[in-house]
């Protein structure tokens, strides 16, 4: 029997009430809190950073995976990591030197993690898999919460969870964006370990009933 992992995004939350929203995640059953961190540039939208992530630090133990979605990744990755991030996944996309900030993440005793938009095959990263932690699959275009899910992205799993287990391989795969009840089983059939949910979550007035229902349908 295998359970999904939940990592509800928070700046799909209340932003003028984040500490509150950490509290009420804390009891979620919430797996870690996703951090989404948006540039304006790589994406459209810019929305939190630095300072949230280091004052988020002090009000909670939680995992915080952070997702930074710049256009320069490998000059800011440590501040993010300095600033308390457990996991940090930065864009196949935009990074210049995959290998080299992945190796700093680990050095910093953090996990790294890579994210692919929808149409980037996992074949960039097939070289850095074995020293990553997670690969976030985006199954939205990146820039906004609420969006629909994209299911063209379910083949780039189940090939990304095939190669995994053929090659005794260790990361987790995380599926980013408009996950919820009605497609988290799939995901979890083609491999899938955690999902990020933002509307899934926070459009519920009860986190813990929501993230209850999400793990629920999940069970294969
Ligand atoms: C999109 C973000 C996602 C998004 C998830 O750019 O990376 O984490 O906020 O929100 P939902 O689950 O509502 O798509
Ligand atoms: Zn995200």
């Amino acid at each position: 029997k295998k359970e999904i992992k939940v990592s509800p995004s928070i700046a799909a939350g209340n932003l003028m009430n984040l500490g509150e929203e950490v509290k009420k995640l804390e009891i979620s059953g919430a797996h870690s809190i996703h951090f989404d961190v948006m540039d304006g540039h790589f994406v459209p939208l810019l929305t939190i950073g630095i300072p949230f992530i280091e004052q988020m630090r002090k009000i909670t133990q939680m995992h915080l995976d952070v997702h930074i979605m710049v256009t320069n990744p490998d000059q800011v990755f440590q501040d993010y990591i300095s600033a308390g991030a457990d996991t940090l996944s930065f864009h196949q996309e935009t990074a210049i030197h995959p290998h080299r900030i992945c190796s700093k993440i680990k050095e910093m005793g953090k996990r790294a993690g890579v994210a692919l938009n929808p149409s980037t095959h996992w074949n960039t990263i097939q070289y850095l898999l074995p020293v990553l932690d997670q690969v976030t699959i985006m199954s939205v275009n990146p820039g906004f919460s609420r969006q629909a899910h994209i299911p063209l992205v379910h083949h780039k799993i189940k090939e990304l969870a095939q190669f995994r287990n053929e090659n005794n391989l260790k990361f987790d795969i995380l599926v980013d964006g408009g996950v919820n009840a009605d497609n988290v089983q799939t995901l979890t059939q083609l491999g899938t370990d955690i999902i990020v949910a933002g509307g899934a979550v926070f459009n519920y007035e009860n986190y813990q009933e929501a993230i209850h229902k999400i793990k629920k349908a999940s069970i294969i």
